[in-house]
């Protein structure tokens, strides 16, 4: 579907809808396998998947037709693959953006892939990287945000969604214009040099910063308080715990609600 909605100059310009499909991202990375390539910018998105991943194992819930699924072709071949973690933060703090703007300060970024509103999840981010020697050839940014679902399963006790914040649903389709624009706003700015500016963004509307919570570290079963006080831009969390400052890295440690 070529679009007269979304004014950018790329994200958003293809726009390849849907009605059913395993996984956008699958979708994505399929087609990149093809001989055509799709251009940078291209969003693939779908009414309803039979099989959306969510991080690690788990799977993505969302009731067809109701919310956000999909994912963007972005080719950050600019940056070093090691620096990676930069381009989850430009995306997080252009959804933040996004959100904060509907839905005013309590939508914050949950590191490493989330979407909050308040304690509530409202959505998550899945990027998977196709990195060929030290070249970054795709980012297929996957993206679940709930819109107008206001029932959710027992399992997603957490789960909240735009309409049961605002008690009105949203336009689809004007807020994939607006994430569009945003992530592309944000994704120029990362291009040309600003990263501290993305770092610091990011740290601002960070989840739990400088409150203290409780947390347990996966390995051990250890339980403790700590305070977020900074994600690094390898994407490392640094907590301080007593006085001593902690570093966890992805699936190092979970968070708990009490
Ligand atoms: C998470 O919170 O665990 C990440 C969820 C990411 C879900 C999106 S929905 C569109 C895209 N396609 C998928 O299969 N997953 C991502």
């Amino acid at each position: 579907m070529q679009n007269n909605t979304f004014s950018g100059l790329f994200v958003g310009q293809n726009i390849i809808s849907l009605k059913t499909i395993d996984s956008t991202n699958n979708y994505l990375r399929d087609e990149l396998s093809k001989s055509a390539p799709l251009p940078e910018g291209t969003v693939i998105m779908a009414e309803a998947q039979t099989a959306g991943r969510g991080q690690l194992t788990n799977t993505w819930h969302s009731e067809p037709g109701k919310n956000l699924t999909f994912s963007l072709l972005l080719r950050p071949g600019f940056i070093n693959p090691a620096d990676q973690f930069i381009l989850n933060k430009c995306i997080s703090v252009a959804l933040n953006e996004v959100l904060q703007r509907i839905l005013g300060n309590k939508a914050a970024i949950k590191w490493p892939n989330d979407i909050y509103f308040g304690s509530g999840k409202l959505g998550g981010m899945l990027i998977e990287n196709i990195i060929r020697g030290s070249q970054w050839k795709y980012a297929i940014i996957g993206i679940g945000l709930n819109v107008n679902q206001e029932a959710f399963p027992d399992s997603l006790r957490n789960a909240t969604s735009i309409a049961k914040i605002l008690q009105s649903n949203y336009d689809l389709t004007i807020l994939l214009s607006e994430i569009c624009s945003h992530i592309e706003g944000w994704y120029l700015r990362l291009k040309s040099g600003h990263r501290e500016e993305i770092s610091r963004r990011y740290r601002e509307k960070l989840y739990r910063l400088n409150e203290p919570h409780r947390y347990r570290v996966m390995k051990t079963g250890e339980e403790f308080t700590g305070t977020i006080t900074n994600v690094t831009d390898e994407g490392i969390l640094q907590l301080d715990h007593e006085g001593a400052q902690k570093d966890y890295s992805l699936k190092e440690i979970e968070f708990l609600n009490v």
